[in-house]
């Protein structure tokens, strides 16, 4: 019987070569052309090497790519949300023949795998936005990444011949495998994801601890990779939750660990995908609150948990838990939402992202109500450098 959930796709893909293969693809990348990747494709192809993005085996072709973008599904069925692309620019792609293979490089050039192109294919860049972000303004940060990287897609296998150097949370950074074993270890059988690029507050903090009453785990898995430029630092954050868990989580039900990906803010269709990755990091369950990975007004409250009945539960193979809009009510004295919590608005301690900030920056702790002490003076020092 298998006693861990199954990787999407049924297999935890490895890509990463060694021994004597590994010696000749990299004798022979030197010679190929060069495709060096943004930060995004670093993430993915990182996430690619270890699984975490199972079944997929390298960046997609037309066939995945058109699928996923108009059905949310491989073309094989299986659901998947966002495209994993290898877009280059003209001149590259120019450079690049049905059949090479090109060597992918990080921006110090070390060469870190190399990609087999079966096909090269132009991409309609609003069609994408429309189906994936919906919306074609580039005031959206995930359109406007897409709108600026490059118009071809070069598709095909990819064998990893050094992963991707990371010098940050070096400890915090597990591979599917790895937390899956450190899962087995703990004696885990239902594990909840939580997927963050904020520092956790009192709302993010209740719903973690609803669902940890229902399951063996709890995995604070807070993205690492690119966000957009007014999100709080990754390093502040870490040290957010390691004082948060440190003072407030049960240390043997609770764990950290560095999610790799780049955060694009397609809301709904992202959900899907933190969900699907987090399966293949061996959760069972999988936390989606109020605008899961959402940005501006471009989604509505509960767009990421709609989109869900989409799906067939049973390919998803993760169970997601919803929550509504959460908040401390001074009546209840308590964390509570509409679900709980028969009070007006007045009752409630809500405060904006741009309260929140206008105050740590004035040196002001948020109430308690809203923030752990612990968490809002590492914000405070922060702001105050
Ligand atoms: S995200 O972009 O990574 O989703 P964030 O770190 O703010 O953003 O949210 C992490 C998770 O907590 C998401 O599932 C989000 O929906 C949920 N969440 C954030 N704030 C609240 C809240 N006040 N009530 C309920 N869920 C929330």
């Amino acid at each position: 019987m298998q006693d861990q959930i199954a990787p999407h796709g049924g297999e935890l893909i490895n890509l990463v070569v060694s021994g004597k293969e590994r010696d000749e693809l990299l004798a022979k990348a030197k010679g190929l052309t060069k495709v060096v990747l943004n930060e995004k494709q670093l993430s993915d192809l990182d996430m690619m090497a270890c699984g975490a993005l199972s079944p997929l085996k390298g960046f997609m072709n037309s066939k995945d790519y058109n699928s996923v973008v108009k059905t949310m599904h491989l073309a094989n069925g299986l659901p998947w949300s966002l495209p994993i692309t290898l877009s280059v620019s003209n001149d590259i792609a120019d450079k690049v023949k049905v059949g090479d293979e090109v060597s992918l490089c990080d921006g110090d050039g070390t060469i870190l795998g190399l990609c087999k192109v079966e096909e090269k294919y132009d991409y309609n860049k609003e069609t994408e936005a429309k189906e994936v972000y919906k919306t074609t303004e580039v005031a959206h940060p995930g359109v406007a990444s897409m709108m600026s990287q490059g118009d071809v897609n070069l598709a095909g296998p990819v064998r990893v011949v050094n992963r991707v150097k990371y010098s940050d949370f070096v400890s915090y950074r597990k591979d599917p495998k790895e937390l899956r074993q450190i899962f087995k270890e703990k004696g885990w059988k239902t594990i909840v994801g939580f997927q963050t690029r904020n520092p956790i507050h009192r709302a993010h903090e209740y719903i973690q601890k609803c669902a940890l009453e229902l399951v063996d785990g709890l995995l604070v898995h807070p993205l690492v990779g690119a966000t957009k430029s007014d999100d709080v630092p990754v390093d502040v954050r870490m040290k957010c939750y390691e004082v948060l868990l440190a003072n407030y989580y049960p240390s043997k039900r609770t764990m950290i660990s560095a999610f790799p990906a780049a955060m694009r803010y397609a809301g709904p269709r992202e959900a899907i995908f933190h969900a699907l990755v987090r399966k293949n990091y061996g959760c069972t369950h999988f936390i989606v609150g109020r605008d899961h990975a959402g940005v501006g007004n471009y989604y509505g409250t509960y767009d990421a948990q709609l989109i869900f009945s989409n799906f067939d539960p049973i390919k998803l193979g993760i169970e997601p838990f919803f929550f509504e809009h959460t908040m401390f009510c001074k009546k209840c004295q308590g964390m509570v939402s509409a679900k709980t919590c028969p009070h007006s608005k007045e009752e409630h301690i809500a405060l904006s992202g741009t309260k929140v900030r206008e105050m740590l920056v004035a040196g002001i702790e948020p109430p308690v109500e809203f923030s752990r002490p612990e968490v809002a003076r590492i914000l405070i020092g922060a702001m105050k450098k």
